[in-house]
């Protein structure tokens, strides 16, 4: 069995999605079902423009605010872009670095997101760090050098001790958006190699930092995913957008 020392962490990314309307509703509907959502901590990452709405609506309760990105600078003359700091004053605690089409459209690389990651740290977030790697590159036998290259350029430019305050997320491209999960035991390979190589760094944070699972997470697949031993709760997209699936996603993490 599985002895998790870790409290699970399961993170709904809304991406460009909702209205309004459908942000109030949709948050309306996990706190009417929080009570009931079990012992993993549980956060929200709706747009930058409902960021603010969303928070005033969770003020109070169990559900944590987090942002989809970040901008790398300080503020400044950076038309059209978020600051941490930002971020940080209207209630964010979390904010996802790295997301793979944050990498494969916007053109992120491996240095852009370590300083989106230290931009996070610098202001009291906790980053959430996507790494995974394409099909092509899984195909190839890449998996553990494109997973270990992005989490080590975090790694490098914050240091192993950043991490007792971030989190870090694996998400295969290939499953996101696709219906197409890892399976268990895929996922359990790469998130042992991500903890182990914090571990070569610091043992203590290695085994206290959080490796969530992401990529087509749904309420009928997440137990079998969550019971691995170190998968530690998952980031979810498409299924985060229904209550009633996110709700059952956070109890299937916390058990
Ligand atoms: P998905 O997205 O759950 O819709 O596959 C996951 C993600 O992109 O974080």
């Amino acid at each position: 069995m599985n002895p998790k020392l870790r409290r699970p962490l399961v993170a709904g990314n809304w991406k460009m999605h909702g209205s309004r309307g459908e942000a109030g509703r949709l948050v309306g509907g996990l706190l009417a079902g929080a009570a009931g959502a079990g012992a993993a901590e549980v956060v929200i990452c709706p747009a930058f423009v409902h960021l603010a709405d969303v928070g005033r609506q969770l003020a109070g309760s169990p559900i944590a605010l987090g942002a989809q990105d970040v901008c790398a600078e300080e503020p400044g003359a950076h038309t059209g872009e978020v600051a941490a700091a930002m971020l940080a004053d209207i209630g964010c605690r979390y904010v996802i670095v790295g997301h793979s089409e944050r990498r494969a459209l916007y053109g992120e690389d491996d240095a852009l997101v370590a300083r989106k990651f230290l931009a996070a740290r610098r202001h009291g977030l906790v980053p959430v760090l996507c790494v995974g790697e394409t099909l092509a590159e899984r195909d190839g036998g890449a998996t553990a050098a494109v997973v270990l290259r992005q989490l080590d350029a975090a790694l490098a430019a914050a240091g192993a001790g950043a991490f007792e305050q971030a989190v870090v997320a694996y998400e295969p491209v290939w499953a996101i958006g696709t219906g197409r999960t890892a399976t268990p035991e895929q996922a359990q390979e790469v998130h042992a190699l991500i903890r182990g190589r914090i571990g070569e760094k610091d043992a203590r944070i290695s085994a206290s930092l959080r490796v969530l699972y992401g990529g087509s997470v749904k309420a009928g697949n997440a137990l079998e995913l969550f019971s691995m031993p170190d998968v530690d709760g998952g980031l979810i997209g498409g299924a985060s957008l229904q209550a009633g699936e996110f709700l059952a996603i956070c109890r299937a993490a916390g058990g």
